[in-house]
């Protein structure tokens, strides 16, 4: 995100992908005795080593009709900075990322502090499978079969007080297991912030799996955010802090470059980033682009910002 220009973006996305398949191609050709272990997986074998399976009822608030992303494709093109900035790298790098024992905070101005272990974590609502399009704001899409439950369920839990207007969160920093910022080239730990009443949303999704199996490493592994209709750097993953703020919180990329990374980070195809158009997208996995819709085609999130003039709130 940080260093593309218009021309790389599309050459970089492509191109690793590209390469990607033709290093599967040609690893098809090579005698198992000059591979890795991990290469002798088949691709769901691949993206699942180290997950474990995990049950939901499907939601009614999944996105239908549409053909779901190859999970091995999502697995292998991640933005994960902690673990690298090329988009193979955090399948590598985050592979023996320790994610037991774990602990989220939800703290701030709330009536219920609570330092949850992921156990308790997990029981606060039903877990739910959610279909959900994911936009990052390279121009890239996927489509996921998520599992979690709406973050609302966790707040209404705090019970947050009059002050609380916004929800900071935070990931996990441990510099033993993860670059440096310089390295990974952005500020750490990485933060992320919403409106209080854009984490209400139920769209808003506190993430502790996808595929029918526990989050792995590089998907943000063992909790995280997938807000459907925002680019995707808005979906914090790995999170250990939940805090309700009474002010704006800072945000890892609008911190980086703030002309180009708003606060708000809605999907709006009408609004270009200052490197490029962001009319079109396109679905990992396929070629060819589609049109990018506004909201990234959730309309049930156009209340939230009524009155809003969204290309100066980006
Ligand atoms: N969260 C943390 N902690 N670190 C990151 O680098 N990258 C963001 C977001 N959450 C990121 C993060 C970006 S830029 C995107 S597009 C999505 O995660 C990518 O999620 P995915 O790899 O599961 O597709």
């Amino acid at each position: 995100m940080l260093i593309k220009q218009a021309d790389d973006l599309r050459y970089s996305d492509i191109t690793p992908k590209s390469l990607y398949f033709n290093r599967r191609r040609f690893l098809a050709g090579v005698p198992a005795a000059f591979l890795g272990a991990r290469e002798l997986l088949s691709p769901s074998a691949r993206a699942r080593a180290g997950t474990t399976k995990l049950t939901a009822a499907k939601s009614p608030l999944s996105t239908t009709g549409e053909k779901i992303t190859p999970e091995d494709d999502v697995t292998h093109y991640n933005n994960f900075y902690e673990f690298g900035t090329g988009k193979e790298q955090p399948a590598d790098l985050a592979k023996n990322f320790k994610t037991s024992p774990w602990t989220v905070s939800v703290e701030g101005d709330v009536a219920k502090p609570r330092k949850y272990s992921l156990e308790d974590l997990m029981k606060v609502a039903p877990l739910e499978e959610r279909v959900y399009r994911h936009r990052c704001v390279e121009a890239w899409s996927i489509v996921v079969p998520w599992i979690g439950y709406s973050l609302s369920a966790l707040l209404k839990e705090a019970e947050p007080t009059a002050k609380a207007k916004f929800v900071a969160f935070e990931s996990l920093y441990d510099p033993k297991q993860m670059l440096s910022p310089f390295q990974a080239g952005i500020p750490l730990p990485y933060v992320e912030g919403l409106r209080l009443d854009e984490a209400m949303h139920p769209l808003a999704l506190l993430t502790f799996g996808m595929y029918g199996e526990t989050l792995p490493p590089q998907d943000g592994a063992p909790v995280r955010m997938v807000l459907p209709w925002k680019y995707g750097f808005k979906s914090v993953k790995s999170i250990v802090k939940i805090r309700l703020v009474s002010g704006q919180p800072p945000c890892t990329w609008n911190e980086v470059g703030a002309n180009e990374y708003g606060f708000y980070s809605n999907v709006n195809p009408n609004r270009d980033h200052p490197r490029w158009s962001q009319r079109k997208e396109r679905r990992l996995g396929e070629f060819g682009k589609r049109d990018t819709l506004m909201f990234n085609g959730y309309p049930q999130v156009a209340g939230l910002y009524s009155g809003m003039d969204l290309l100066r709130y980006y």
